[in-house]
């Protein structure tokens, strides 16, 4: 056994995080931990590689019992991680990335002063960058790269000290199915030369797939383990959340109605090609493309984030001009952003501050005098409604599980109560429960008479919910599709995805 952690608890004020559990890597294996948000996974991943302290509990490497003071004692006895967030420095290069804190010196390793050895480093990272087949150069700036790109540069680091074990939590979130398949080879290499990997990810068919073994986590304690042969979907759900799970919702449907948002050629710094489109009252609007399609750019020049260079667009049939984001909110459009750290919350205020700051006028006494009770009442109803795991609506947002932070981004938008609603991936990093929520939801509040686009890169999720689904591809719209009959293929999306162009667009008129 490579680790073996006994009896490990870690409790955090008012959450008992870590209940008791006992955790084991074996030898050139693939082992997946699973749970719903908040189950513990990350916490539980902290202690093992020396991040956070237990409150009790052993912990074995390669037989020998260890207590570790920092990441580092971990890291120098083989185990690595990568966070669920990732920890590059952006103004750095690569290869600077990859030695931090490790840095290669030139000369006696105990001199009096010694000179950082650059040209070794640049060497040894290109190594690194061609054995997990990255085909950028190490002296790239991270800023520079993608997320798929980050992701391989944080696996160089996890490399550079030859470890045993490769913790990987949630590595995949923002990875498209190419780029997954990709990261997937990589592990699989990883394991021929002897390194064993722990894969976090709510995606079980990606779990089902990858793992040599599955250990379940529920409510900060352990509740399974399946081997190879007995991983299975719908197994691992049940142990997960303790029921069955249905996926999508079936059933509620909508008669879409008038055009409430009409955008015409739109352009934008050669990344948004003249784009044009219209959402209607109650429809879900699906938009599909791989990632660098100008989805999410489109979509923040219609919430005035970003300044179009040409273009119109009309709200409820008026000619509009949304200059920033406060215009696009008082005109009855709110964004729930593709990343919640940079642009959906403010970490370091409470559950309650983030979920009522964009409907702050709304709920304060004659507009501006604040009403406490209300923003309490209002945060708590959407505690409730999306199942958010914390102590309370005054627990800091930096403290909850990633998928909860997720869920509070959500919230945020939704007491906003606007009419015009787009999502940018909206259930990034959720858990299968509440992701079904999430689902009956967006349908709901189109059968409530709100408009929605959705932007997402799970092709299911496009399917099951879009009434229309919008393809584009290199900052052009390809094809609009009719999915009323939820008759359109992943292979036709696929196909206006690639670049190829749909002859009769299918737009309204
Ligand atoms: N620093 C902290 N302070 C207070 N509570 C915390 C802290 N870190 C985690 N928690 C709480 O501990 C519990 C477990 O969180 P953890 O991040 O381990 O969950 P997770 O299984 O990784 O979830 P996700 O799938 O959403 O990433 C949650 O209730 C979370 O709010
Ligand atoms: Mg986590």
């Amino acid at each position: 056994m490579l680790l073996e952690a006994k009896k490990i608890t870690k409790r955090f004020p008012g959450v008992l995080a870590v209940d008791n559990v006992d955790f084991e890597v074996y030898e050139n294996e693939i082992v997946s931990l699973v749970g719903e948000n908040g189950a513990g996974k990350s916490t539980l991943i902290k202690v093992l590689t020396g991040t956070l302290k237990p409150d009790s509990g052993e912990i074995y490497v390669n037989g020998e019992k260890v207590s570790y003071h920092s990441p580092l004692d971990a890291f120098k006895r083989g185990i690595s991680v990568i966070h669920q967030e990732l920890n590059l420095c952006e103004n750095l290069t690569v290869s600077e990335n990859i030695f931090l804190a490790h840095e290669l010196v030139r000369g006696k390793k105990k001199a009096l002063y010694s000179l950082v050895d650059e040209k070794t480093m640049r060497r040894k990272a290109q190594e690194l960058l061609d054995m997990i087949g990255a085909r950028f150069s190490p002296n790239t700036y991270v800023s520079d790269l993608t997320t798929a790109q980050r992701q391989m540069v944080e696996i160089c680091k996890a490399l550079v000290k030859e470890p045993k074990v490769i913790f990987m939590d949630e590595p995949t979130s923002s990875l498209t199915v190419e780029e997954t398949r990709r990261l997937f080879e990589i592990i699989k290499r990883l394991k021929e030369r002897g390194i064993s990997i722990v894969f976090v990810s709510h995606k079980l068919e990606e779990v089902k797939e990858i793992s040599d073994r599955v250990v379940v986590m529920r409510d900060g304690k352990r509740v399974g383990e399946l081997r190879k042969e007995e991983i299975d979907v719908d197994t691992i759900i049940r142990l997960m959340v303790g029921r069955d799970v249905e996926y999508f919702p079936h059933g509620i449907e909508t008669t879409p109605g008038e055009v409430v948002l009409e955008v015409k050629n739109l352009s934008w710094k050669n990344r948004v090609k003249n784009v044009s489109f219209q959402l209607r009252k109650g429809e879900v609007l699906g938009f599909a493309g791989l990632v660098g399609a100008g989805r999410t750019e489109t979509m923040l020049l219609v919430f005035g984030v970003n300044q179009k260079d040409s273009g119109e667009i009309y709200v409820r049939g008026k000619k509009v001009e949304i200059n920033t984001p406060m215009d696009a909110i008082r005109l009855g459009i709110g964004l729930i952003p593709e990343d919640r750290k940079l642009q959906g919350l403010v970490l370091k205020m409470t559950v309650k501050d983030n979920v009522v700051l964009p409907s702050l006028k709304r709920l304060s006494k004659k507009g501006f005098i604040l009403n406490e009770g209300e923003e309490e009442k209002v945060s708590e109803e959407y505690v409730r409604k999306l199942s958010i795991k914390t102590p309370s609506v005054y627990q800091i947002v930096e403290n909850l599980s990633g998928g909860n932070q997720q869920k509070v981004v959500l919230a945020k938008w939704l007491a906003l109560n606007a009419d015009i609603l787009i999502f940018d991936e909206p259930t990034r990093g959720i858990d299968v429960a509440t992701k079904a929520e999430i689902h009956r939801m967006i349908r709901e509040l189109a059968a409530q008479g709100k408009s929605i686009i959705m932007i997402s890169s799970e092709l299911p999720e496009i399917l099951n919910l879009s009434d229309r689904i919008v393809v584009m591809w290199e900052g052009e719209i390809t094809a609009v599709l009719d999915n009323r009959e939820r008759k359109v293929t992943q292979e036709e999306i696929m196909y206006y995805a690639s670049g190829q162009r749909k002859q009769n667009r299918g737009d309204i008129r």
